[in-house]
């Protein structure tokens, strides 16, 4: 999903006891130090980029995006803008542009963002005009749908997260371990979540199967001209203090970007046994073509990453892996009405609930985007799970997505479209993928393409959130001045 890493193998550490680890003079000076240029030191990307997605700018067509609407890249943390991972703070913190090029990425990329909490201990008190970040996620649990919370996640006292990122377990626990001797005690780390892109073939696809990390937004003044059918939107809807951020913000804060974290386990042998059991019954269609079927309408991308609204009846890999096709359409075909044909993509379809496109209006709408950064954890399926349909190790997707409002993006993406059975045309049922009705039974309509009023029970929620935190990711200058004093 999302991250396009080449075997990287993120950790997420979540932490706790910051009040003297960005205080006093000591660690101010160590932050000037850090931000002296990288000597290169990479000769393979940390970050890859398949066919399927589209190509990062180059340093070059970046700056001058950049420049042309007064985006700093060189003050924005690299996992921000297409959620690519970034940085260090000790030693060093890698910026959006350090990122672009191999010469200048680190060996590990690290990013940091911090809870309420954790700011508050480091008594920084103006708000930073979020409600949902100030309360904290735990406080929004029962809107979200989710009881099966990771104990550390319940617990209040986590104040901040440190995303690493690399190629190697060698170099991230070296990382881990010069950062912990670094800081000593501190920070105590509370709770860490390893995470990998999926072993070949399945590199770059979550855990069900379908390829991620396809469709992000393009960020005016970072991506140049998008590709056909990205969405594209203001830094501001990415970025606090940014043209398109309405809301009232600290001077500091200008840059930095709200992270919401989420720990989403993946029941994949009950996802997999639900589709054997229900193939979509059409002439021409085997069995397994029909289960194919019906999982790719549920999400609405066949695993290839080819859109069910191009390639409505079979997987087509070819138009998957083609970057200026496989995100170039809108829901709409002048041959059926918009409002009611679901025999190409039902309305309840994961990227249709996420992103509606065309069904809320042309142009799209560009309030409720988020920039997507996950990756999935856990193992593979053994094969006893496999062969008693039943999951024994944890696996799922550890969800990052930035957003400069929390209750506009993910919050509003999960609770306000996924979850909600009338979005976008009543009685269509929730997201079969995301959507949670605290686990009650779900009903969805659509998934049939011959009958599409035919309603599906779920009595499986195939996604079960275990928790999280909410963040706030700051821009390096940020670090420098407000958290380092
Ligand atoms: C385990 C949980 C999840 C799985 C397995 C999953 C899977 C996927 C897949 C396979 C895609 C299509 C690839 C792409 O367009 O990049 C996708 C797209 C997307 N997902 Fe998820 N996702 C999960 C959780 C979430 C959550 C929690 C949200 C937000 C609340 C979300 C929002 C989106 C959005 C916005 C898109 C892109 C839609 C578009 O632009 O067309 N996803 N997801």
């Amino acid at each position: 999903m999302r991250l396009t890493f080449n075997n990287v193998l993120p950790t997420v550490v979540l932490f706790s006891g910051i009040a003297s680890a960005f205080s006093g003079h000591d660690s101010a000076s160590a932050l000037q130090h850090k931000r002296t240029p990288l000597k290169p030191r990479r000769v393979q990307s940390l970050l890859i980029n398949p066919d399927a997605q589209p190509d990062l700018p180059t340093v070059q067509a970046a700056t001058a995006a950049a420049t042309a609407v007064g985006l700093n890249l060189d003050d924005i943390q690299g996992d921000l803008l297409r959620a690519k991972l970034a940085a260090d703070i000790l030693p060093l913190i890698t910026t959006t542009n350090q990122l672009l090029a191999v010469a200048t990425q680190p060996i590990t990329a690290l990013n940091i963002a911090f809870s309420q909490t954790g700011l508050t201990a480091l008594n920084v008190t103006d708000s930073l005009g979020d409600s949902f970040f100030s309360k904290g996620q735990l406080a929004d649990a029962k809107n979200l749908g989710t009881t099966n919370w990771v104990p550390e996640f319940t617990r209040t006292g986590i104040h901040g997260v440190i995303l690493f990122a690399s190629d190697s377990d060698d170099n991230i626990n070296n990382a881990v371990a010069s950062l912990e001797a670094a800081m000593g005690d501190s920070i105590t780390k509370v709770y860490s979540l390893s995470a990998a892109s999926r072993p070949a073939p399945n590199a770059g696809h979550e855990h069900f199967g379908f390829l991620d990390g396809i469709s992000n937004p393009a960020i005016i003044g970072f991506t140049g001209t998008p590709m056909p059918g990205q969405s594209n939107i203001s830094a501001g809807s990415i970025l606090v203090g940014e043209t398109g951020d309405s809301g009232s913000r600290p001077a500091w804060a200008k840059d930095g970007s709200f992270l919401v974290f989420r720990q989403l386990k993946q029941l994949v042998p009950e996802f997999n046994k639900f589709l054997t059991d229900n193939p979509i019954v059409m002439n021409g269609l085997t069995p397994q073509q029909g289960s194919d079927l019906l999982g790719a309408r549920m999400v609405g991308r066949w695993k290839s990453g080819a859109p069910v609204d191009l390639a409505p009846i079979f997987d087509d890999p070819v138009l998957g892996a083609d970057p200026t096709r496989n995100n170039d359409f809108t829901f709409q075909h002048p041959d059926a009405v918009l409002s009611t044909n679901q025999t190409r993509c039902p309305f309840s379809a994961h990227i249709r609930k996420t992103r509606p496109r065309a069904d809320l209006g042309t142009p799209e709408e560009t309030t409720h985007h988020i920039m997507r950064a996950g990756i999935p954890y856990g193992p593979e399926v053994s094969g006893a799970e496999a062969s008693s349909n039943t999951t024994s190790t944890e696996r799922g997707l550890a969800f990052v997505s930035y957003q400069s409002n929390i209750g506009n993006g993910f919050r509003f993406l999960q609770q306000t479209w996924a979850d909600n059975a009338n979005f976008v045309h009543s009685g269509v049922g929730v997201d079969p993928i995301i959507g949670a009705l605290a686990g009650a039974q779900r009903v969805v309509t659509g998934l049939d393409p011959t009958n599409s009023t035919k309603k599906t029970t779920l009595t499986t929620d195939f996604v079960v959130s275990r928790g999280g935190e909410y963040f706030f990711s700051p821009s390096l200058s940020a670090i420098a001045s407000k958290l380092s004093v």
